[in-house]
């Protein structure tokens, strides 16, 4: 192969590799390979300076996509589904529903059943019937503007049928069917590209392109499934909106059911299985909706997926492969995690090369060793992990794996403490691991979602210094200027990456506190606790000066142990000290609270729910409450507005009276909030 072939080849590979890495956030390859292909690459370049053209992976980092598309806000959240994964998890999604709807038991539960496609989603704005914008989903309230690609899919009507409403969203997956990809792939192949792993990065891939005419020439379809915002009702039921997205000119997909209980479903289900492989396309499952519109607004949400919908997993992929070694890896908050490191093995249409072992105890119950093969299973989007291994293919010489107590990184004591699983470092912000996944957690899509700074940057920059803390990202332009070391003169780096790297960072100098609550990556946290913190707070001021355990314990959700983990975090000087350097840097703009109507009698208001209702659940009761801004606590005191007394009200209502408390019958309640 000539100088110049060789280079196209290794600049097309490191770009699909880039685009694994930052986009998809699937590396296909391990760092130590890519790493090879980024050195074999310069090398080149260096023999043949000519081949260094503005192009080349050397003169950029990341991919251009990321940067290269504007961000567009969600006017409606786009949720993800709760999973289920057998009989039972699916009974307890019925009894949920009965429940909180005041059903009786085994009362029918009108549901439509219909497939997961295996896609990526996407929100379709309509206007006056026009296709004004197509959006990802991105992190659920912003998502990327793809128009104009969207606009290249047959399936997708730049015009609406018939007559809409002014404002319609319509939300749905892309795919890709099995036998384009299988086509297109063919095509990679003869021209010397890179080829996708399956058709979901496939249609990923695609959509991210920058220039449309590639994502036009790709066989891109749409299928219609739900609804964000609409200026007028176009249907009562799930079955309804089936039937006005294709009177709109949608596809949607077959074969779907209306069903009403546990073996209506799972007969779906098992029908559905057994077709898969005859359907053009992939899914991973099925989704059951509950089918009334009234019932679905009434059932409403908890954090991010909806309490009326619920996806039905497809069982795991499986596959058999070499155990070569087990490393450790250490998390963002000191946690030792086992990793199998293994011969690669495709496993339904995905190479992995790693698994994880979970923990100490489980690489005891299992006695996986060194050497073994070993059963893993991939399901959905889940980290692959080690079920177990073959006795009869064991080496002879095998040795049980014994866990370090000492971290591999610092080498600090790694403790267990009683009744826990997990073996943590002591090192803190001493340990090179922690500190450095704790930046990358901080810089990641649901924290601060800094664009073009990938792992990788992170890491590279962690390595020399320029960036310690999450306060010396912001910090980095200024300290660049008069650097005899600017970024832009970084291998891989040029003005104009340099530029847009500090572009981005600049358009996170202010940041939504439940974003930077979550960013601070605090044991525990994650993005519905922070959410939650945030909403009780409202300032971060406040949340600095007035977090104690009293009034943790009154937030929804947060328990002794999550309030222990977020006091010893502020407890910490080097925590607050980090926080305050950040602080100096970005500006944490106050929780908003979704704008109620001021009209209505109970915003602001405490309520206390006592006895038994019978018109809804105590949980619909509380959540639609809540949804109108009051506040609902458990027991009554001077502080209580309202005490809502159902049947046989007890010690509560006697309370209520002892106080003056006003006390509503559930039937004035609901004349109240109506
Ligand atoms: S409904 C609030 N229906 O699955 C309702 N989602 O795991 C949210 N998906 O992000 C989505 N097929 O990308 C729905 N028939 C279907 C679907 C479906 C595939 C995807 C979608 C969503 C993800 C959640």
């Amino acid at each position: 192969m000539n100088s110049r072939k060789k280079h196209e080849e290794l600049a097309k590979q490191i770009r699909y590799h880039d685009e694994r890495y930052y986009a998809d956030d699937a590396p296909e390859i391990s760092d130590a390979a890519y790493d090879k292909l980024r050195r074999e690459l310069e090398t080149l370049e260096k023999e043949n300076p000519e081949l260094a053209d503005k192009d080349s992976p050397t003169q950029n980092v990341g991919i251009k996509p990321t940067g290269g598309f504007k961000k567009v806000r969600h006017s409606i959240s786009m949720l993800s589904l709760a999973n289920a994964f057998d009989e039972q998890d699916v009974a307890e999604f019925f009894t949920r529903i009965r429940n909180f709807l005041n059903l009786s038991e085994g009362a029918e539960v009108p549901l439509f059943a219909e497939l997961k496609i295996d896609g990526l989603s996407c929100s379709l704005r309509y206007e006056k019937g026009l296709l004004v914008q197509a959006a990802t989903r991105g992190d659920g309230e912003e998502g990327e503007d793809i128009t104009q690609n969207v606009r290249t899919i047959k399936d997708v009507p730049q015009k609406l049928a018939g007559k809409a409403p002014d404002i319609l969203e319509v939300r749905g997956e892309i795919y890709m069917r099995r036998e384009d990809f299988m086509a297109l792939n063919k095509k990679q192949e003869a021209e010397c590209k890179p080829v996708f792993a399956n058709p979901r990065n496939a249609a990923a891939g695609s959509v991210r392109q920058l220039d449309s005419a590639i994502t036009a020439a790709r066989p891109l379809r749409f299928f219609g499934y739900s609804l964000g915002e609409a200026s007028a009702p176009i249907a009562q039921s799930q079955a309804g909106l089936r039937e006005a997205l294709a009177a709109f000119g949608f596809q949607t997909a077959s074969p779907y059911a209306l069903c009403s209980t546990v073996a209506d479903v799972m007969a779906y289900y098992n029908k559905v299985l057994a077709e898969r492989a005859d359907l053009p396309f992939d899914i991973d499952g099925v989704v059951y909706k509950v089918n009334d519109f009234v019932q679905q607004a009434r059932l409403g949400f908890v954090s991010r997926a909806p309490r009326w919908a619920i996806a039905h997993k497809f069982p795991a992929e499986k596959a058999i492969t070499k155990l070569n070694n087990i490393t450790i890896q250490v998390g963002r908050t000191g946690t030792l995690t086992p990793v199998a490191e293994l011969e690669p093995v495709n496993v339904g249409g995905v190479m992995v090369s790693r698994a994880t072992l979970h923990n100490e105890d489980e690489i005891e119950r299992k006695d996986v060793r060194v050497g073994d093969f070993v059963v893993i299973q991939r399901a959905g989007d889940v980290i692959p992990q080690v079920l177990s291994h073959l006795p009869e293919k064991r080496p002879k010489d095998s040795k049980k794996f014994t866990f370090p107590h000492v971290c591999p990184v610092c080498g600090s004591q790694a403790v267990r403490p009683e009744g826990e699983v997990a073996r943590r470092c002591t090192g803190g912000l001493i340990c090179e691991a922690q500190a450095l996944e704790r930046l990358r957690h901080f810089v990641s899509r649901n924290a601060f979602d800094i664009e073009g700074m990938g792992e990788k940057i992170i890491e590279e920059f962690w390595r020399d210094e320029l960036v310690r803390t999450p306060a010396d990202i912001f910090t980095l332009e200024k300290r660049d200027k008069g650097s005899l070391t600017p970024v832009s003169a970084r291998e891989g780096w040029g003005s104009q990456s340099a530029r847009n790297l500090f572009d981005a960072i600049n358009t996170r100098r202010s940041i939504t506190l439940e974003r930077f609550i979550y960013a601070l990556g605090i044991r525990q946290v994650g993005e519905a606790t922070a959410k939650r913190l945030a909403a009780h707070y409202e300032t971060i001021e406040n949340f600095l000066k007035e977090t104690s355990e009293e009034n943790l314990m009154q937030i929804q959700d947060i328990g002794p142990s999550v309030a222990a983990d977020i006091i010893a975090f502020l407890g910490e000087a080097h925590n607050r000290d980090a926080v305050q350097a950040l602080l100096a840097e970005v500006t944490v703009v106050p929780y908003e609270r979704k704008v109620i109507d001021a009209n209505n009698p109970v915003a602001g208001k405490t309520v206390v729910f006592t006895g038994t209702l019978t018109k809804m659940s105590r949980a619909e009761a509380k959540a639609k409450a809540e949804s109108l801004g009051a506040h609902v606590a458990g027991s009554v005191s001077k502080k209580t507005d309202y005490v809502v007394a159902g049947e046989d009200a007890g010690s509560k209502l006697s309370k209520a009276k002892e106080l003056g408390v006003n006390v509503l019958s559930e039937d004035a309640w609901l004349d109240l909030i109506s």
